[in-house]
């Protein structure tokens, strides 16, 4: 593996799980120092370990992303370890399954605090250290370009993320610092099981989907070479643009997804 991102450092959030943690691994494969950012300190300071063993640089900050003096803490850690933030991967996220019907206001509230204003702690925090060649990359779904049944509150969260992410790029883009949304499908991770849940549905059918590996090659590219929208497989873009074209043919098709 080439050390493209040698010097540069990177904040990934949720490195403790599933997609951050493996991208946490593939940016320091690339040469990338690695900060850390979860809440289970004990996993991030194995993964830590794991990383420094191979050669890499990583450190481990207990972060709550909906809190944002936690979040001002762990970017003022990194920024004094390292020196800058020249990538900030915002990818803590949270699920969230139910009925619109049904969804209570807490769930949704503290589901945006995470996936939305999360973020928002971490760009505002990261900012201000950030040079040119900046990299901010949101890790959205691509649920949240086109919402489907019984995860509406989720599919929200996850398109007001796309929304504040088009806002910044162009806010930033004469500071010469990069906004991509990532647009993962069905990933292969502890997701749905740290998902919250409105009621005890029955969970229905989901594709087998990726690896996080795969995602965190995705995200790593973006890391080094910026970019807008980037979707992880080619039927995850091949669905966004048929629903782009024939919102009305997607509406009866997930119809048989409501049901049950
Ligand atoms: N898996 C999928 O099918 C899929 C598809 C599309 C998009 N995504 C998105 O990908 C991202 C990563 O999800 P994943 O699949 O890797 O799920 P995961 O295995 O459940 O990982 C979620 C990560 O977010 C962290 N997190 C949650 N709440 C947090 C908080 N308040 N503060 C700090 N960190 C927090 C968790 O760490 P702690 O619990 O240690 O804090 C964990 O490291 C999410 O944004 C998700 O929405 C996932």
């Amino acid at each position: 593996m080439q050390e493209t991102l040698k010097g540069k450092v990177a904040i990934v959030t949720g490195a403790s799980s599933g997609i951050g943690e493996a991208t946490a691994r593939a940016l320091a494969g690339r040469g990338a120092a690695v900060v850390l950012a979860a809440r289970n300190e004990e996993k991030l300071e194995f993964l830590a370990r794991e990383i420094s063993a191979a050669g890499g640089r990583a450190l481990a900050v207990r972060t709550d992303v909906a809190d944002e003096a936690s979040v001002r803490a762990m970017v003022e850690r990194a920024a004094g370890e390292f020196g800058s933030v020249n990538i900030l991967v915002n990818n803590a996220g949270l699920g969230l399954s139910g009925r619109v019907e049904e969804l209570r206001a807490d769930d949704l509230r503290y589901l945006f605090e995470v996936n939305l204003l999360g973020p928002l702690n971490c760009i505002q925090a990261a900012l201000p250290h950030m040079q040119r060649g900046g990299r901010i990359i949101n890790v959205s779904s691509v649920v949240g370009k086109r919402a489907i049944p019984k995860v509406g509150g989720y599919c929200a969260s996850k398109s007001a993320l796309n929304l504040l992410s088009d806002a910044l790029r162009v806010e930033v883009a004469e500071r010469g610092i990069s906004v991509t949304s990532i647009y993962p499908g069905t990933t292969r991770t502890s997701f749905r099981d740290n998902s919250r849940r409105t009621k005890d549905e029955e969970r229905g059918w989901r594709p087998r989907g990726v690896t996080p590996e795969r995602v965190a090659e995705k995200i790593s590219d973006a890391a080094e070479k910026g970019g807008r929208d980037v979707y992880v497989t080619f039927p995850d873009r091949l669905f966004v643009a048929g629903t782009v074209l024939a919102p009305g043919l997607f509406d009866r098709v997930l119809r048989s997804w409501a049901k049950g």
